[in-house]
């Protein structure tokens, strides 16, 4: 069956694999929501070479980009009754589940690269992971894309008063909706496969994302204005079905594991230049400005967002891990 019978049809599985027949090949599907050319894409194929390569192809991971198997909204009941066997969401829509990963979506938390793969790739990551326990899913990684900017339609933001009464579409997690509502702000929780044509029919104004997201899906089309305000971190979790896992011989899960290990260094180092790369063709379109936000205006934004901070400490079981990653940070 093809893919979009699949869809339609929920039962059988929606896909078709070509290797049907053979008893000893495992096959992982894998299901993301971005493009191909990007941190989490790239790191996707990456991946699914070599497992291929060093399982000797006893394991094919086949990968899905662009939501073209599950989007945002159904991929992570998919993973859980098995339908898919992987997916890669941004922490931030894990957050229903695992409220304490808000600490990642935190404002102006992290400063650097190297602090983001710090705290993801070390035992604060491994803790984080653990959380994922009750839904029978595994955590293998976390991978990073890079830090988000502001994108608007109308009008430049300079400053937090500028985003004053605008609709702001976010990631469906709470710190982040309580981020742009302690500007004045209106947020919209949207999957990420719908913001191109909201933000193209007006229904929203404004936008924030890593440059290689804006890049790879043309946002830069449908808005005016980028902001460089680097106020806050988007990443991934790296989720296998915990079923799937188990049922894997030892031999394999150890290939995969080591697969993950590299991968996830590479993709660190490959996350930074792709977010240089991409605000450097958004640099070069025409019709597009984008604007630094000066050191002293990011201040200023960092204490207007500080409400966000008080909300995770007072609503978010074990946010103590707060303190452990104010260590590193
Ligand atoms: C978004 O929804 O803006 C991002 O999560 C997309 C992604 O997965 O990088």
């Amino acid at each position: 069956i093809s893919i979009q019978q699949g869809l339609l049809f929920a039962k059988p599985l929606p896909y078709d694999d070509e290797q049907k027949g053979l008893d000893t090949q495992i096959t992982i599907h894998l299901s993301h929501v971005v493009a191909e050319n990007t941190p989490k894409g790239l790191a996707a194929s990456k991946f699914a070479e070599l497992v291929e390569e060093k399982t000797n192809g006893e394991v094919k991971v086949h990968v899905y980009p662009n939501a073209s198997l599950f989007n945002d909204e159904n991929e992570f009941n998919a993973i859980q009754s098995g339908e898919v066997e992987m997916i890669i969401p941004t922490f931030s829509k894990m957050t229903s589940y695992v409220p304490n990963w808000q600490v990642l979506d935190l404002p102006y938390l992290f400063n650097t690269d190297d602090e983001v793969q710090k705290v993801l790739t070390g035992p604060i990551g491994e803790q984080l992971l653990e959380e994922l326990e009750p839904y029978h899913v595994k955590g293998l990684s976390f991978w990073h894309n890079g830090f988000k900017h502001i994108t608007a339609v109308d009008y430049p933001i300079h400053t937090f008063e500028d985003l004053k009464g605008l609709r702001v579409r976010t990631m469906p997690s709470k710190a982040l909706e309580r981020q742009f509502a302690s500007v004045g702000a209106t947020p919209i929780p949207i999957s990420f496969s719908e913001v191109f044509t909201d933000l193209e029919s007006n229904s929203i104004d404004a936008q924030e994302n890593t440059a290689s997201n804006i890049y790879s899906k043309g946002f830069y089309k449908v808005q005016q204005h980028m902001t460089l305000t680097k106020h806050g971190i988007l990443g991934y979790a790296v989720l296998i079905n915990e079923k799937f896992w188990k049922s894997l011989p030892t031999k394999i899960q150890k290939d995969i594991e080591e697969a993950m290990v590299e991968t996830t260094d590479w993709q660190f180092e490959q996350a930074v230049l792709m977010n240089e790369n991409d605000l450097h063709k958004l640099e070069q379109q025409t019709g597009f400005e984008i604007y630094d936000m000066s050191e002293q205006e990011r201040q200023r934004f960092k204490e207007k967002l500080s409400p966000v901070y008080d909300y995770y400490r007072t609503n978010v079981e074990n946010a103590n891990i707060l303190n452990e990653m104010q260590k590193i940070v």
